[in-house]
C-alpha cells in the first residue's frame, strides 16, 4: 500500500509568494505542509540569511554576493520590492515547531552555525532531533554536521547520479537522498528504499509528475506548490 508522502513546501511555497521569505513560509504553513525546505548562505557578520542563490542580483534591488553583505546591508534590500532577506533564526520562530524545517546548506562554511542554531532550539525551546533535516550538494558542508552531531538527520541532494549519492549517504550516516524527480525510475526507488534511504524529491510542480513520484512510492515531495501534493 502506498505511505503517505510527505509534503514539503519548497523556498516556502514559492509559487505562491517570493522564495524564502516570511511570507513563503506562513504560505506554506497554511497549506498544512509537513514540511518547509529552505536555503541558507552565511553572510559577512557572520549570521545565517534564507536565500537562494549566491548573489542579490536576481532577486532584490542590490548586486553582489551574499556573503559579501552583512545582515545589516542585507535587511536594507527589498526582494521582490516589497519583502525582507529573513535570517534562520526567524524563519524557525515564524514555524515554531508546526511543521518540520529542510535546512539546505547553500552557502559555503554554514554548517557549524546550523548545528549550533539547531542544537539551541533544541535544549532552550524544546524542538526535537526529528523537527530538522539538513541537506546538501556540498559533501564537506553535510561532513561538518556529521561530525558535531550525529543525531542531527542528514539528506544527500543530488541533481545528476543517485548511486553516487548513497555511496557518500554511506559515510555520513544520511537518513535520506534528495534526488532531482528526472533521475528517478520505479526500480531506483525501490533499490534506494531497499537499502534503508528515505526519498525527498525536488522540484515536482506539475501534477502528472507528482502522481508518478507517488507511484514510485519515494518518501517526501518537494514542491513550489505544496497544496498539489
Ligand atoms: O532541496 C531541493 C532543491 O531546493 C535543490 O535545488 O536549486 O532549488 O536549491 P535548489
Ligand atoms: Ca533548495
Amino acid at each position: 500500500m502506498q505511505e503517505k508522502v510527505l509534503v514539503i513546501g519548497h523556498r516556502g511555497a514559492c509559487g505562491y509568494a517570493p522564495e524564502n521569505t516570511l511570507a513563503s513560509i506562513e504560505k506554506a504553513l497554511s497549506c498544512n505542509v509537513n514540511a518547509i525546505e529552505i536555503d541558507v548562505h552565511k553572510c559577512k557578520s557572520g549570521e545565517l540569511v534564507v536565500f537562494h542563490d549566491f548573489t542579490v542580483d536576481r532577486l532584490t534591488n542590490g548586486s553582489g554576493e551574499v556573503s559579501s553583505f552583512t545582515l545589516a546591508e542585507l535587511k536594507a534590500l527589498k526582494v521582490e520590492s516589497d519583502y525582507q532577506i529573513p535570517t534562520l533564526i526567524e524563519v524557525l520562530d515564524c514555524i515554531n515547531k508546526q511543521c518540520i524545517i529542510n535546512i539546505e546548506l547553500k552557502g559555503k562554511n554554514t554548517a557549524t552555525e546550523t548545528a549550533k542554531i539547531i542544537q539551541n532550539y533544541i535544549h532552550e525551546y524544546r524542538w526535537d532531533y526529528t523537527h530538522f533535516i539538513v541537506s546538501s550538494f556540498q559533501q564537506r558542508e553535510l561532513e561538518t554536521i556529521h561530525t558535531i552531531d550525529k543525531n542531527i538527520v542528514l539528506g544527500v541532494l543530488t541533481k545528476a547520479n543517485l548511486e553516487e549519492a548513497v555511496t557518500f549517504a554511506k559515510t555520513i550516516k544520511a537518513k535520506a537522498i534528495h534526488p532531482n524527480y528526472a533521475l528517478l525510475s520505479k526500480n531506483n526507488v525501490q533499490k534506494t528504499k531497499a537499502l534503508g534511504y528515505k526519498i525527498n524529491v525536488w522540484t515536482v510542480n506539475n501534477v502528472e509528475a507528482i502522481e508518478r513520484m507517488k507511484g514510485y512510492n519515494v518518501d517526501g515531495i518537494i514542491s513550489d506548490f505544496p497544496d498539489r501534493v
